[in-house]
């Protein structure tokens, strides 16, 4: 491939970030055994915190963004990818410290590639993207490590209407749970009714402060990808043996608990890392998202689409928290 292609670049300049598009040359492209022309990409809250001046995430500059993609194996180095094979990669270095995903072209090492799961387009795979992942992965830990099933009792979503809360949401009414969903946008509780929430909590109610260390047992399990205040309001209304699964942060970092829950409820507090889950276990997590796991609402409303050139927009507005569920990249346009 010689060819130069289209690409949204962020570059560090004393304080602040140059974002747009501009054209590069395949010698741009980072190091890696497999080439792929990308289809689609996604934006995810980490793409957007990529490209600010103090987001801590981009590793190198200039960035290409985009921490996951979908597309075709145009040139491969290794025996297991074949030229013209659907591919996925998310996760690693992908839009950190390697060029990623907002560009028609990336250049990655064959061990961050995983087959698109049969039952899967390319475009679905990236509705899907980082956060439908991290939330399929939680769902997965709920339910391995703790035994969590349809029955037991209500699941709290937290971010309801976020890329992680919009499609735990569908996952989990789609496999017959329960589901509550706590959300900060009013205007959103159809949206979120059509992926399932039986009831509708307000965003200040989950994220009450609280002096008692733990309050009325609510919830059979949580899925929370907000963190600080939420998650300290879950861990004190966690039902005896329940847990929750924490992936984010966009409610704050600290955490201000006691070791009450724990111990007189027997609670557990599950990491979920979409970063550097093990390939076995990412590969298993897109085999079900293909299958049982595919979130209500998937092709209908879950996403909307832009291309390269409105990736500004919106890469504004989720940091705003103001995106609703997934927006896809299509990349080749
Ligand atoms: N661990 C991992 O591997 C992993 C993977 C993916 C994402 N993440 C993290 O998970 C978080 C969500 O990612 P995302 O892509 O789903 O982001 P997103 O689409 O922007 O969704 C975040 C949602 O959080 C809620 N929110 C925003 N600001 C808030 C605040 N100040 N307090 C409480 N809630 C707030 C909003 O939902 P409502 O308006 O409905 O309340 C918002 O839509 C981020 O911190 C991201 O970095 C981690």
């Amino acid at each position: 491939m010689d060819q130069e292609f289209q690409a949204f670049v962020a570059e560090q300049q004393d304080d602040k970030v140059e974002r747009g598009l501009q054209t590069l040359r395949p010698d741009q492209l980072p190091e890696g055994d497999v080439l792929v022309k990308v289809a689609y990409s996604s934006v995810n809250y980490k793409d957007a915190l990529a490209t600010i001046p103090k987001g801590q995430v981009a590793r190198v500059s200039p960035l290409v963004p985009g921490i996951d993609l979908a597309g075709d194996v145009v040139e491969s180095g290794s025996a297991e990818l074949s030229e013209g094979q659907e591919v996925i990669v998310h996760g690693y270095d992908l839009g950190v410290a390697h060029h990623g995903g907002f560009a028609e072209y990336a250049r990655v090492p064959a061990e961050w590639v995983i087959p698109l799961p049969e039952g899967l387009s390319k475009k679905q795979a990236m509705a899907l993207g980082t956060a439908g992942y991290t939330a399929a992965l939680s769902v997965h830990l709920l339910e391995q490590q703790r035994g969590l099933s349809a029955g037991d009792g209500p699941v709290l979503v937290t971010g309801a209407t976020g890329g992680v809360g919009s499609t735990a949401v569908g996952i989990l009414a789609a496999r017959g749970y329960e589901v509550v969903a706590s959300s900060g946008k009013e205007a959103e509780h159809d949206y979120l009714r059509e992926l399932g929430a039986a009831e509708i909590l307000s965003r200040d109610e989950t994220s009450a402060e609280s002096d008692r260390p733990i309050e009325r047992a609510r919830w059979a399990a949580a899925i929370d990808p907000v963190g600080g205040a939420t998650l300290a309001y879950i861990l004190r209304t966690l039902r005896p043996g329940g847990a929750v699964a924490s992936s984010g942060n966009t409610g704050g970092i600290a955490l201000t608990t006691t070791v009450l829950p724990f111990i007189l409820r027997g609670v557990a507090l599950l990491g979920a890392d979409s970063v550097n889950t093990p390939m076995e276990l990412r590969r298993h997590v897109w085999q079900h998202l293909a299958g049982d796991m595919r979130p209500n609402g998937l092709d209908e409303s879950i996403a909307r689409e832009v291309e390269l050139g409105g990736l500004e927009e919106v890469l504004e507005r989720i940091l705003e928290g103001g995106v609703r569920g997934r927006t896809v990249v299509n990349v080749a346009g």
